[in-house]
């Protein structure tokens, strides 16, 4: 018998709060108890629209901006409880690649001083091996180590991209949260970065949370995916069975909007208007106001988190001869079953 592995990285019950700025007195929860799990080399997708929390939650599990609650464990081991010279470690092996790349990449450093910036700070190798290490980072994502001696701002779209990649791969870490890698890069572009991380994850073993808006970019390269809508995980599954079997009307809604090569088949309607404000969450499920299947229970009560799967939340899949797990929350999977 196979011990089960153990998650690289366990997320539970995460959430994100911000002080109450101007006259509202109210601070606005962005994440709302988001559970997640990555395995090792494993890569999970995050999709949702804009301000759905998957900035806060990336920024979170760092502990760059600290949980109003829940907990995040890195190898089994509770960030929260570290001591500093211990969170130092596991921020060496968790990097961020921010969703704005000009935060991590300063228009007054060059691309060499950025990537010695990450080796002096966690005392990776010494000062003669490190601009040798940096080389080498910039020579795994495909760019040529002469460009070491630019700056940000006489580097194309997709060149800063890589050099954020390398200032994370650098630390040689466990895992990249990668905030939208893929925004603001044409296509083409677009595909070597994803060809890039699947590179990385094979010959290195790297894991990555991989936040992005593009579905299909997702669904190429993720194990898992997670959808998050106003601060909440509505659903989660592998990706084989989330982008054939979507449970929640929010993920259908959002598979819709992806073009089709075949517009004739039946889809569901896409979405209409913007979600509302974290500040003011409806009460019920918090897309009741957007959802096209609505029951009168919606409006109330907040649905529970129910394994599409049976009571365990396994199911086989015969197809493809494996167990899969598949959450949602939405009143409908309840019904159903009672
Ligand atoms: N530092 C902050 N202070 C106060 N509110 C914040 C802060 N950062 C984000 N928010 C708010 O938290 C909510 C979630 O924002 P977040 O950036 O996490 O969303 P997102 O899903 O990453 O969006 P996008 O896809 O546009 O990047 C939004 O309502 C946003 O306005
Ligand atoms: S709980 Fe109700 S409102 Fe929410 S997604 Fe399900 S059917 Fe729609
Ligand atoms: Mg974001």
């Amino acid at each position: 018998m196979t011990s089960p592995v153990l998650p690289l990285l366990s997320v539970r019950d995460l959430v994100v709060r911000y002080p109450a700025r101007g006259h509202s007195g109210i601070p606005m929860t962005a994440v709302r108890g988001v559970s997640l799990e990555i395995a090792p080399a494993g890569i999970f997708g995050l999709v949702g629209e804009s301000g759905s929390g998957k900035s806060s939650l990336a920024h979170a599990i760092l502990h760059l901006s600290p949980p109003a609650g829940g907990e995040v464990l890195f190898r089994g081991q509770d960030l929260a409880a570290m001591k500093p010279s211990q969170l130092k470690a596991a921020r060496r092996n968790i990097q961020l690649v921010f969703q704005d790349s000009l935060a991590s990449l300063s228009p007054r450093r060059s691309v060499l001083q950025t990537l010695l910036e990450p080796l002096d700070h966690f005392r990776i190798g010494n000062p003669a091996t490190r601009a040798e290490k940096a080389a080498m980072a910039l020579e795994t994502v495909g760019l040529d180590p002469a460009l070491r001696h630019r700056y940000p701002q006489e580097l194309s779209g997709g060149q800063k991209q890589r050099v954020a990649l390398a200032r994370a791969l650098v630390a040689e870490p466990d895992l990249i949260i990668a905030d939208e890698p893929l925004s603001s890069l044409d296509v083409s572009v677009q595909s070597r970065i994803i060809e890039l991380i699947l590179e990385l994850r094979e010959k290195l073993g790297v894991a990555f949370l991989f936040v992005s808006h593009d579905l299909s970019a997702v669904q190429r390269l993720a194990d898992t995916v997670g959808v998050m809508y106003l601060g909440k995980m509505v659903e989660s599954a592998d990706t084989d069975t989330l982008f054939e079997r979507p449970a929640h009307p929010y993920t259908r809604s959002l598979m819709a909007a992806v073009p089709v090569a075949d517009p004739s088949h039946p889809r569901p309607a896409v979405l209409a208007g913007e979600p509302p404000s974290p500040l003011t969450p409806p009460s019920g499920c918090v897309f009741h106001m957007r959802c096209g299947d609505k029951i009168p229970i919606c409006s109330t009560v907040v649905p529970n988190e129910t394994f599409v799967c049976g009571e365990t939340g396994m199911c086989e899949d015969s197809r493809r001869f494996k167990t899969i797990s598949h959450r949602v929350r939405c009143h409908l999977w309840n019904v159903t079953k009672t």
